[in-house]
């Protein structure tokens, strides 16, 4: 039989689907690139006695679609847990349930940009999030921060310019508690004083608060939700960082007239009620003293990435010293190029991310991030060497 020719579908694609290469995730011996969490922890056995509970109670109902907006009792731990944790108080109709809070952000910049208009972020900010706010066709502008958060001044300025130049500001998008890749916490008074510079320009916050508990020292500060009593502030969490991220499960807290839109972009059927079923049942009895378990194996992780630094880097570079979360940012003197070495660092064994893929103005190439979460604290140690020995014989260390 003669081999047809293949289909051609040119002209037959939206205007607005761009060719995206699929590549699979790649993980170097020593992986510092992907912010996962520690598997040792992660409930296996415990999800799978909640999985059977939960089923042998509700399982019949799978031969429904789930709710739309997620299952409900899920949803209500959620408010529960804001209201406990985050003194955010908002009712299960506020909450649609995700897969992952990556859908909960797409939602949003989806509902709220016409390609254009201006999104801004942090200086650096989470790549998931830059390349969603770049595929709607906004553009994206980033505020100038420092060890306390957001630059107050900065700001004031970056808006003021924007309302210059006659450009409409959608929305702030900011990672306030261990800011991804930043690693620090925005204290309190700054807070403050984004909420109301923004509230001077009539601009929203989104607040993404998905690693807050992770935290292992110091306190907690109050979120951006609980100090706004207008609406202005839009927020989203996620299962990833508390369960684990491979059961994609987030969510979005906004009110009604933003949430009917954002629902629009929202995959039909709600989420998947497996899932939901075994995470709800699980973090019902277990939650916190779950979290308290992983975030002594973190901290010591993180510990020892500080101390593989101190020892292997010395004064060749600064870091953060993050109180939570799952990374440390490191900064290398202005001229060392490690967007250059990045591939050469994987293929010799070890993966980071360097700095100019967080910046939406493609900075920071002598920066980059390095996740502890997932490695041994053994293998931080061991990792963080090696990285130092690829970086000596790429002439960017030592000599
Ligand atoms: C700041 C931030 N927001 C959102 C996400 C998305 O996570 P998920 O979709 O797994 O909830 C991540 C993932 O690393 C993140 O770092």
């Amino acid at each position: 039989m003669a081999t047809a020719q293949p289909f051609d579908y040119e002209g037959l694609f939206a205007n607005n689907a761009p060719f995206t290469a699929r590549a699979p995730n790649r993980r170097a011996k020593y992986d510092f690139a992907v912010a996962y969490p520690d598997p040792d922890t992660l409930p296996l056995d415990e999800l799978v006695d909640s999985l059977k509970a939960a089923l042998d109670r509700e399982g019949k109902d799978l031969a429904y679609y789930p709710d739309p907006s997620g299952m409900p009792a899920l949803r209500q731990l959620v408010v529960d847990k804001l209201a406990r944790d985050r003194d955010i108080h908002v009712s299960i109709d506020d909450v649609v349930l995700t897969s992952g809070s990556g859908e909960a952000i797409g939602m949003l910049i989806q509902a709220m940009t016409n390609p254009g208009d201006v999104l801004l972020t942090e200086e650096y900010v989470y790549l998931g999030t830059l390349r969603q706010m770049r595929r709607y066709g906004a553009e994206v502008v980033s505020v100038k921060c420092d060890d306390d958060g957001i630059i107050p001044e900065a700001l004031d300025s970056t808006l003021q310019d924007l309302k210059d130049q006659g450009k409409t500001v959608k929305f702030l998008y900011t990672i306030p508690t261990f800011q991804n890749p930043l690693g620090w916490t925005m204290t309190l008074e700054r807070r403050r004083k984004v909420l109301d510079i923004t509230g001077q320009y009539g601009v929203p916050i989104f607040e993404d608060d998905c690693y807050v508990d992770l935290r292992f020292e110091g306190e907690d500060v109050a979120s951006f939700h609980s100090l706004d009593d207008s609406g202005r502030v839009l927020y989203c969490g996620s299962f990833s960082k508390i369960v684990a991220p491979g059961m994609r499960m987030g969510y979005l807290v906004a009110p009604p007239d933003v949430m009917g839109r954002a629902f629009s972009f929202k995959t039909p059927s709600g989420v998947n009620q497996f899932a939901a079923l075994a995470i709800e049942e699980y973090l019902k009895n277990d939650m916190y003293q779950h979290i308290d378990d992983q975030n002594q194996s973190l901290r010591a992780k993180r510990d020892a990435m500080l101390a593989s630094l101190g020892e292997n880097f010395g004064d060749a570079a600064t870091w953060s010293r993050p109180e939570g979360g799952l990374y440390v940012w490191m900064t290398m003197p202005e001229g060392v190029d490690l967007a250059a070495l990045q591939e050469q660092a994987f293929n010799e064994g070890v993966g980071y991310y360097n700095g100019m893929m967080f910046s939406p103005e493609g900075n920071g190439k002598n920066m980059a991030r390095l996740c502890f979460g997932h490695p041994t604290t053994e293998t931080v140690s061991d990792g963080v060497a090696e990285l130092a020995k690829i970086l000596t014989k790429h002439g960017v260390l030592g000599g």
